[in-house]
């Protein structure tokens, strides 16, 4: 995370640098890239001198992308982000198949030409806005038309995810990569980890005196982690039935939450320090066997039913998928790290679409007291809670008992509530503070090559446990429930409930 001290030059904190973006005609670039690079402009955060290549098979013209950008600027700016603005003066797009060198070199004499007029640093930034089957071709023409060196610059390679479609997969990507681009040039984005509210995790563990001596199995009862979403597959059921909430929130979202409520203090502020921590955490994590999958896993499929007070369909109805579709959209995971900090305590994970809102939580469930005096008129006695709400309302809560004033002894769980919203500043999306850390060379907050592997490794066999066997039981819950009722009997049988969202 940039917040390292000393004077910087203008080149060092604005580059001058060429976003060249594959599969620029698709959603991702409209949706996500397109607003933030809007934003980082209107704010002067980036070089005058930033120019966008979008690359894709669309048969755009350059005004064509640009309008096709500048639409999704204005589209999926949220009302608290203000106005978005203008793009940078410089966007060309060139259409073309991924698998033709003639793409490649026009990509290259249309960099040189865009780097030679704006003279100094030669810097790239090749972001991969592909399927990870695609994410090949493109690496290998990159490597074989001399585009992936450069005297006189820097050369950065952003690889969306899903970062394979399993653990073969996932190293063969990496292997590729490495082939041509050095890990310090890599940086696998997980917009999550460019969220505000993840990133004070990082924080309120490693800023505050008083979490920290607490943070562990002494004192912390187990550990809930919930990506609720209420919204359903939309129109992305052609990757989605074949990827599954395994692959498109647990390999990279979920666990980055778990790597950084679990870690241990870095020796540094700095990217490698930091990723090694969070490395040690996902190797501490009990490998499952194929054979005792469902004492730690559950999955489900959402059937239809109401969400926002409007009937949806199920995931069998929805358009593009099998109608006897396997294809989990919930699970819940419960996950044991076996290490010094957290012996005994285990961590559940849940996520799920069309669940009955939207919320992501890191909820910290601590020990009771050892000895219970107050009787059992004097109220309920329940746990102290500390929440990290991630999304949509953030901040921080605290839930502990009090008196409640009078004559008997009356105890009553209350809150301490830190809405952010308190301090007044906007919230960014995470792809502006991500694209913002790749101009300046900061890889804290993306996910180095072999923590992709690991986080594929732990998933392997609840995939492969779940690929064998199909699930009569689809699908289990309605739409705008939290999920199926074996969710909630495989807490209740350690004894614990989830957390109400
Ligand atoms: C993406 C997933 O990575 O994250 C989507 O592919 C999911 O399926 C999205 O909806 C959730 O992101 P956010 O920021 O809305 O929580």
């Amino acid at each position: 995370m940039s917040l390292a001290g000393g004077r910087r030059s203008e080149e060092e904190i604005r580059p001058p640098a060429t976003l060249v973006i594959f599969g620029a005609s698709g959603d991702l670039t409209r949706r996500l890239l397109a607003p933030a690079i809007a934003h980082l402009n209107r704010d002067g955060a980036i070089s005058k001198d930033f120019a966008i290549i979008g690359i894709g098979r669309s048969p755009f013209t350059d005004e064509e992308f640009r309008a096709h950008l500048d639409d999704g600027a204005r589209e999926f700016t949220p009302p608290t982000q203000g106005r978005p603005g203008d793009l940078p003066a410089k966007v060309v797009y060139l259409a073309g198949d991924f698998a033709e060198a003639e793409l490649f070199q026009r990509l290259k004499s249309t960099l040189e030409g865009i780097e030679s007029r704006r003279g100094g640093a030669r810097n790239r930034i090749f972001y991969f806005a592909t399927p990870p089957d695609a994410d090949e071709t493109i690496v290998e023409q990159l490597g074989r038309e001399e585009l992936a060196t450069v005297e006189n610059g820097w050369i950065r390679a952003v690889v969306e995810k899903p970062f394979g479609h399993d653990l073969a997969s996932g190293r063969q990507l990496n292997k590729v990569l490495l082939s041509v681009f050095p890990e310090k040039q890599i940086y696998r984005i997980d917009h999550y980890l460019g969220k505000e509210t993840v990133q004070n995790i990082f924080v309120l563990r490693f800023a505050n005196g008083i979490f920290e001596p607490l943070w562990n199995h002494r004192y912390i009862d187990h550990v809930q982690i919930s990506v609720a979403e209420s919204v359903g597959v939309g129109h992305r059921a052609g990757f989605y039935e074949s990827a599954g909430i395994l692959r498109d929130m647990f390999q990279n979202h979920l666990l980055q939450l778990l790597t950084l409520t679990a870690m241990e203090p870095p020796a540094a502020y700095e990217a490698d320090a930091i990723r090694a921590e969070k490395v040690k955490v996902l190797e501490s994590i009990r490998p499952y066997t194929e054979g005792d999958i469902d004492d730690w896993a559950v999955r489900g499929q959402y059937g239809p039913g109401v969400v926002d007070g409007r009937r949806v369909p199920g995931y069998r109805e929805e358009p593009k998928v099998d109608p006897a579709s396997n294809t989990p959209t919930y699970a819940a995971v419960k996950i044991a790290i076996d290490n010094w900090r957290w012996a005994g305590v285990p961590f559940y994970l849940r996520s799920g679409k069309r669940l009955g809102k939207r919320v992501t939580e890191v909820a910290i469930e601590f020990k009771g007291v050892p000895h219970r005096f107050f009787s059992k008129a004097s109220g309920e006695m329940q746990p102290n809670v500390l929440r990290l709400h991630i999304q949509p309302d953030e901040g921080v809560s605290l839930k502990f008992g009090v008196k409640i004033p009078g004559s008997v002894l009356q105890i009553q769980p209350v809150y301490m509530d830190f809405p952010y919203a308190r301090l007044g500043a906007p919230i960014a999306g995470g792809y502006e503070r991500l694209l913002l850390d790749v101009t300046h060379g900061d890889q804290t907050l993306f996910i180095r090559g072999d923590e992709a592997e690991h986080a594929w490794e732990v998933l392997t066999p609840i995939l492969d446990a779940w690929a064998k066997r199909p699930a009569p039981e689809f699908p289990n819950y309605a739409a705008g429930t939290f999920g199926p009722e074996a969710a909630d009997r495989f807490l209740e049988k350690d004894g614990r409930r989830w957390r109400t969202l």
